[in-house]
């Protein structure tokens, strides 16, 4: 962690001069013809030279697939955007900025290495490949090497298998997330015991990150981290060293999400599945997230947010028959229909909905929700288990939760039968006399929130503590008010935006 600390820190105020100069990310080049001799000829016994050129070729071809699969996100967005509005392109281009020109280069290991004639350069680019651009548009904010260039309060957020992840404050004002590549973490690791090849290797998870760059500009959503820019500049070892800025979230905590209100649970869930509702309708088609575990999304404002793209795909698999289109999870197998056009029925869609089931319905939903949901939010958790909904119905299912929750309507059929009467006392809090109570919105009292006065009652009925609850001015994300519930009410004192309500024993 030390080591990760001082490389961002070294990035940071290494000259950032070439940065803005080195907005240019080399293709890497290698002879596909050559590959495919080598793969032909490709006995077992190589003598080792030639072990070595396949595998820097193993590198390249993986390095070039990753490229290919970039540009594909990028057109996919262009041929979309073109049919819907003709001319839309010409008047996006003016925003637009340039990531990268792709000129033909060279694989920089072996621009930069002497070699013998026994081991002869790596080939150059194949001649003619047309020179691609890739663009983004950076909207609202186009944050850049200049801004990432003095920062404060960085301090390391998360990392996974490729990248790292730093929060950084900008002109002490703006707190933004960093994420680069990891030179520390498994990716790179791994790519260095297979090749030996730091610059290429970089490269190669390099494009991970333009991926994850170009999905976060294209899946526009309130779901989807934004980004907010990002910076090429050199680092020690590397050329070109690219760091992404974006919003700033919270990794997310399970362990603490389980601790929180079911309300806060069920608005994980609901973002969640617009989330999910937003990829399976997407500009780029319908999105899944092979890599979906919790620790790829964090927490803003309350809200889920996906911030790990770089396992996103939009190709549904191809299939001849329904067994090709088998889904295998640890605790659950399907079998999904294969298409007349060939291509495994919404399978991304059910994807992406059976992991959210096993790693957050199943655990957020259903318990210590108000119990006229219960039934409910039981059904949503079997149906997204067994597959039986797509995401449009599932949407449905929890806006209408939502709508009984909001509503009060969840309270209908409840016997509503407070035993004890409260007195009323506007404009007064009660200054102490705090217990604690699970699952409360502060960790020192019982700060619960309510539809209306009767439900708080009926709270404060249940409670052996409660002598009396203060109703605050203040709403959760449903628009429900946040009550505090008292042991006794001798500390009353005045208060504008508060009422209390103190219990009349009988
Ligand atoms: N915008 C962000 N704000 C706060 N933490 C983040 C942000 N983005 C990522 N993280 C944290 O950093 C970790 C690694 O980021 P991620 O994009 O998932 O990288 P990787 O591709 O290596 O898994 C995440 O698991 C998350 O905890
Ligand atoms: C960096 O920020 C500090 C404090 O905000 C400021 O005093 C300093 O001039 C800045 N330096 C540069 C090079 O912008
Ligand atoms: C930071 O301050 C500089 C100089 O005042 C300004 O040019 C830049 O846009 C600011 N960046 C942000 C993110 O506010
Ligand atoms: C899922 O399929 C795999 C491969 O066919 C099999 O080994 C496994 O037992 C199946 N799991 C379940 C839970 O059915
Ligand atoms: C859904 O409900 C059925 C019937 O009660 C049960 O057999 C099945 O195990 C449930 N599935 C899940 C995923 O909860
Ligand atoms: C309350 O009961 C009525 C009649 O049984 C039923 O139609 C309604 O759906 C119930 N409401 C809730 C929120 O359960
Ligand atoms: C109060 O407790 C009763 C019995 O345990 C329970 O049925 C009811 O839902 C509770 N009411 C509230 C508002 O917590
Ligand atoms: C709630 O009370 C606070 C503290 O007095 C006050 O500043 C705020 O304006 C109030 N908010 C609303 C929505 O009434
Ligand atoms: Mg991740």
């Amino acid at each position: 962690m030390k080591r990760r600390k001082l490389a961002v820190a070294a990035g940071f105020c290494l000259s950032f001069l070439l940065g803005t100069l080195l907005n240019v990310l080399f293709i890497p080049a290698f002879d596909l013809q050559q590959r495919r001799q080598q793969q032909a000829a490709g006995s077992p016994s190589v003598v080792p030279e030639e072990a070595e050129r396949s595998s820097r070729g193993d590198l390249a071809q993986q390095i070039r697939e990753r490229y290919q699969e970039v540009l594909r996100y990028q057109r996919r967005q262009r041929d979309r955007a073109a049919a819907a509005v003709p001319g839309a392109r010409l008047l996006t281009r003016p925003l637009e900025r340039r990531l990268m020109d792709l000129a033909p280069g060279r694989l920089a290991s072996s621009a930069s290495s002497e070699r013998s004639p026994a081991n002869p350069p790596a080939p150059r680019a194949t001649p003619g490949e047309p020179s691609a651009q890739l663009e983004l548009s950076l909207s609202p904010l186009r944050l850049g090497c200049r801004d990432i260039g003095n920062v404060t309060g960085v301090h390391y957020l998360g990392s996974g298998y490729t990248k790292a992840v730093y929060k950084a404050v900008l002109n002490r004002s703006l707190a933004v997330a960093l994420k680069s590549v990891d030179f520390g973490g498994h990716d790179i690791d791994h790519c260095l015991k297979l090749f030996g090849a730091l610059e290429d290797c970089y490269r190669l998870a390099s494009y991970k990150l333009i991926k994850e760059m170009i999905l976060l500009q294209r899946l526009r959503h309130p779901n989807v981290l934004q980004l907010y820019g990002y910076c090429y500049q050199d680092s020690n070892d590397i050329s070109d060293t690219l760091t992404t800025i974006t919003e700033l979230g919270s990794p997310l905590e399970m362990i603490q999400l389980l601790q929180t209100s079911w309300e806060d649970r069920f608005r994980i869930c609901f973002s969640l599945v617009r989330l999910l509702h937003y990829l399976a309708h997407s500009p780029l088609g319908s999105v899944t997230l092979l890599d979906f575990r919790p620790r790829q999304f964090v927490i803003v404002d309350g809200e889920l947010k996906v911030t790990d793209l770089d396992d996103a795909s939009i190709e549904e698999t191809s299939c001849t028959s329904n067994r090709d289109c088998f889904m295998e999870f640890p605790a659950r197998n399907f079998s999904l229909p294969c298409s007349v056009e060939g291509k495994c029925q919404s399978m991304n869609e059910k994807r992406n909905l059976y992991n959210a089931y096993r790693f957050f319905f199943t655990y957020l939903l259903p318990h210590s929700a108000p119990a006229s949901l219960r039934p409910l939010l039981d059904v949503i958790v079997n149906a997204t288990g067994e597959l039986h909904w797509g995401i449009d119905t599932t949407v449905a299912h929890l806006e209408r939760v939502l709508h009984l929750y909001k509503s009060g309507l969840y309270l209908e059929n409840t016997t509503r039968t407070p035993r004890s009467g409260y007195r009323r006392m506007p404009e007064a809090t009660i200054a102490n006399e705090n217990y604690r109570c699970w699952p409360s919105y502060h960790h020192k009292g019982c700060l619960l929130s309510v539809f209306d006065v009767n439900e708080a009652m009926e709270i404060c009925e249940n409670h052996s503590q409660c002598k009396a609850f203060v109703l605050t001015n203040q709403t959760t994300w449903t628009g429900r008010q946040l009550v505090c519930f008292k042991m006794g009410s001798t500390s009353i004192m005045s208060d504008h935006d508060k009422t209390t309500y103190v219990k009349v024993m009988n």
